[in-house]
C-alpha cells in the first residue's frame, strides 16, 4: 500500500461507531482521525448496495482528504419482506425517526400474519486509499423480529432484533455483548484483519 500519511480517516459522524473503529482497530499502528476533522463533505447514499455506499464514501473521503479511508454502510434485511428495510433502514418510515421505523417494521410484519420473522443486520466496510485501491467486506447477524420492543440500548430497530447468540434482543445487550455478535463488530474485525499486514 502507498504511504497515507500514518493516518486513518474514519468516515462516520455516529459516536457509537466511532468508539467501536477506534477500539477494534486499537492495535493498528496509525492515527485514527474522524472525516469531520479532515473536512470531508457528507457523501449522499445513492448506491442500490450496502456496498455501493459504502464505497461511495470511502472513496470520497479519501480523496479529499490524500489518506487511506474507511466507510461502511448498514441496515436491516427481512427476507419475508423481500429484504426491506434494506438500504433504506434509516428512511423506510416517512418521518424517518427510530420509533416510526420500527412501527412500519412491526405494521408490515403483522400485515402478513408474520411470527418473529426471521432478519438480518448487514454492515459492508470499505477502506479506500487516495489511489484507489479498494479493500471490502461485510458482517452479517442473523436474528428475528419480535412483536414488542425489549430494552433501551443501542439504536435503530435494535430492540425488535431479537439475537439467539445472545438470548436477548440488541436493545437489552451490552455495547460489549453487542460489538462480539454484531454485523458492524463482525466487519470491522474482517478488515482490521486485511489491514493491519499493510500497515505494519
Ligand atoms: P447506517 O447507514 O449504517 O448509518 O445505518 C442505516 C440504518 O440502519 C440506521 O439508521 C438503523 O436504522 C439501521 N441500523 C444499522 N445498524 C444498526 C444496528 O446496529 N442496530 C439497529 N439498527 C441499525
Amino acid at each position: 500500500m502507498s504511504e497515507s500519511g500514518g493516518k486513518i480517516v474514519l468516515a462516520t459522524r455516529n459516536r457509537g461507531k466511532l468508539r467501536e473503529m477506534r477500539e477494534i482497530l486499537r492495535d493498528v499502528a496509525v492515527e485514527l482521525i474522524t472525516a469531520k476533522e479532515v473536512g470531508a463533505p457528507d457523501v449522499e447514499e445513492t448506491g442500490a448496495t450496502f456496498e455501493e455506499n459504502a464505497t461511495l464514501k470511502a472513496i470520497a473521503v479519501a480523496t479529499a482528504s490524500g489518506h487511506l479511508a474507511i466507510a461502511d454502510d448498514s441496515g436491516l434485511e427481512v427476507p419475508a419482506l423481500d429484504n426491506a428495510p434494506g438500504v433504506r433502514s434509516a428512511r423506510y418510515s416517512e418521518a424517518g425517526t427510530d420509533a416510526a421505523n420500527n412501527r412500519k417494521l412491526r405494521t408490515e410484519i403483522a400485515a402478513r400474519g408474520l411470527t418473529r420473522p426471521p432478519a438480518r443486520f448487514v454492515c459492508a466496510m470499505v477502506a479506500a486509499t487516495p489511489e484507489g485501491v479498494l479493500f471490502t467486506v461485510r458482517g452479517e447477524v442473523e436474528g428475528e423480529i419480535i412483536a414488542e420492543p425489549r430494552g433501551e440500548s443501542g439504536f435503530g430497530y435494535d430492540p425488535v432484533f431479537f439475537c439467539p447468540e445472545l438470548g436477548k434482543t440488541f436493545g437489552e445487550a451490552s455495547s460489549v455483548e453487542k460489538e462480539g455478535v454484531s454485523h458492524r463488530g463482525r466487519a470491522l474485525r474482517k478488515l482490521a484483519d486485511l489491514l493491519k499486514p499493510e500497515l505494519k
